[in-house]
């Protein structure tokens, strides 16, 4: 299979991903709060071998060797994601400037690079400040976001092209509150229900705050975790349980947003559960965004099953499909399907890939990593942005998870998602296979 970097419009955003917990450690140097993940990931049971991010990739301190390393792969844009308790400790008021000056510098740093930045607001390290105080259940949380958003972008609006105001609503809401294997490790319907609305609330308060203190060109817009659900059998139970699915999934998150209100059908099968939702809310919710972040890494295949949870839906483990090593299913068509149908579906002005890739357990062969199941899967992955192209889909940039290995969340350091390979002891990053095959696509310009 051959790739070609002139198949691609020239104006394309080449990116890595990462988010601040996952990579900054740093965890409580200079002056930066507690966020809910450094109280979870230290609760004893929450994360495989109970690692934390403390220390994570230290890129706080080795950020310059980070940049180096993305200018060395040829990117032209580079997804973060900013801390909030390191900007603001207790979540409002006293801004910490030694926090907001790192991340002054990093992106100085990226610029002298020509690297754009894409600034993530909020990657899931709410101050631990604010969860006190009921966290994002509380509806005051979505206020103190939008302050959050406004001191940021009054200090940083000069120079960011693209703003992203939360990364996947699903997990923060769904992960937190209703499963509990994410912060804050909640186990309640209700809770999750109504945090995804004040995640909502505060994302389309933030929208005229970010254009306010922005370059009049910036773009702001939001990242979801979407999945094409698709169904076991064509049985008319297992058609119903794809549409249930369909609705807990990808509708809840994206209709609000298009101006849609949450999804009727839905919204009865929750019951009791709903939010409160209040008088212009949904107004409020459906700020007009320049663009959608889409991040994609397999699909869903379900069946109905009776009494089973979440509307008696049953995920299908297909046997004798490719698996990454967390047990995801190689798919790379299902991000055709998937951004075919949102565009159908939603209209979004701009799409971007904000996050696709996948974790092996990597193999050494003298002295390198030899990531090929990690390279075909971003081959396969472009192959798709080329049809999507074709199809004449307003895809406009494609952001490699991730540019480090990093902190897993519940998984702790096992999973490796990087181009570039962390030795967490000595913090010595080595290129992988998969990044120097990334470098010739870019540099090159042709790969096979
Ligand atoms: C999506 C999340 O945004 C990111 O934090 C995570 O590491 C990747 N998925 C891989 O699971």
């Amino acid at each position: 299979m051959t790739l070609s970097r002139e198949q691609f419009p020239a104006d394309f955003r080449w990116g890595s991903a990462t988010s601040s917990y996952q990579i900054e450690g740093a965890a409580f140097t200079d002056g930066k709060g507690k966020s809910i993940w450094d109280t979870f990931s230290h609760t004893p049971g929450n994360i495989k071998n109970a690692e934390t991010g403390d220390v994570a990739c230290d890129h706080y301190h080795l950020w310059e060797q980070d940049l180096d390393l993305m200018q060395d792969l040829g990117l032209n844009s580079y997804r973060f994601s900013i801390s909030w308790p390191r900007v603001l400790p207790e979540g409002q008021g006293r801004i910490n400037s030694k926090g907001l000056d790192f991340y002054d510098r990093l992106i100085d740093g990226l610029l002298q690079r020509n690297i754009d930045p894409f600034v993530t607001l909020y990657h899931w390290d709410l101050p631990q400040a604010l969860q006190d105080q009921g966290g994002w259940v509380n509806r005051d949380t979505a206020h103190h976001f939008a302050e959050y958003a406004d001191v940021v972008s009054q200090k940083l609006g000069d120079r960011v092209s693209h703003w992203i105001t939360h990364n996947e609503p699903f997990c923060t809401s769904m992960l937190g509150h209703l499963f509990g294997v994410h912060a804050p490790g909640l186990r309640d319907q209700k809770f999750a229900l109504q945090a995804l609305h004040h995640v909502y609330l505060s994302h389309g308060l933030a929208v005229p705050l970010l254009r306010k203190n922005s370059k009049p060109d910036a773009q702001v817009g939001i990242t979801l975790s979407l999945h094409p659900v698709y169904p076991f059998s064509d049985s008319p139970e297992d058609l119903a349980a794809v549409r249930r699915h369909d609705g807990f999934r990808n509708r809840w998150f994206l209709d609000p947003l298009y101006g849609k209100g949450y999804p009727w059908d839905t919204w009865a099968l929750y019951g009791d559960q709903v939010p409160d939702v209040q008088e212009g809310d949904l107004q409020t919710i459906a700020a007009k965004m320049d663009f959608l972040g889409v991040n994609y890494y397999y699909r869903e295949v379900v069946k109905h099953q009776t009494g089973a949870g979440v509307f008696e839906v049953e995920e299908v483990h297909l046997p004798d499909v490719k698996r990454t090593h967390f047990g995801w299913e190689v798919f790379p068509e299902g991000l055709t399907t998937l951004l075919e149908r949102v565009h159908a579906e939603y209209r979004p002005e701009k799409l971007y890939i904000t996050e696709n890739g996948s974790t092996f357990q990597d193999e050494w062969v003298n002295g390198k990593v030899l990531d090929t199941d990690r390279q075909q899967f971003f081959a396969a992955h472009l192959q798709e942005c080329l049809q999507v192209l074709q199809k004449g889909l307003p895809l406009k940039g494609y952001f490699a998870w991730s540019l480090l290995d990093n902190f897993e969340w519940a998984e702790g350091f096992d999973k490796r998602f990087g181009m570039v390979h962390v030795d967490f002891e000595t913090q010595k990053r080595t290129l992988k296979h998969s990044g120097e095959w990334f470098m010739d696509f870019l540099r090159v310009g042709v790969v096979h």
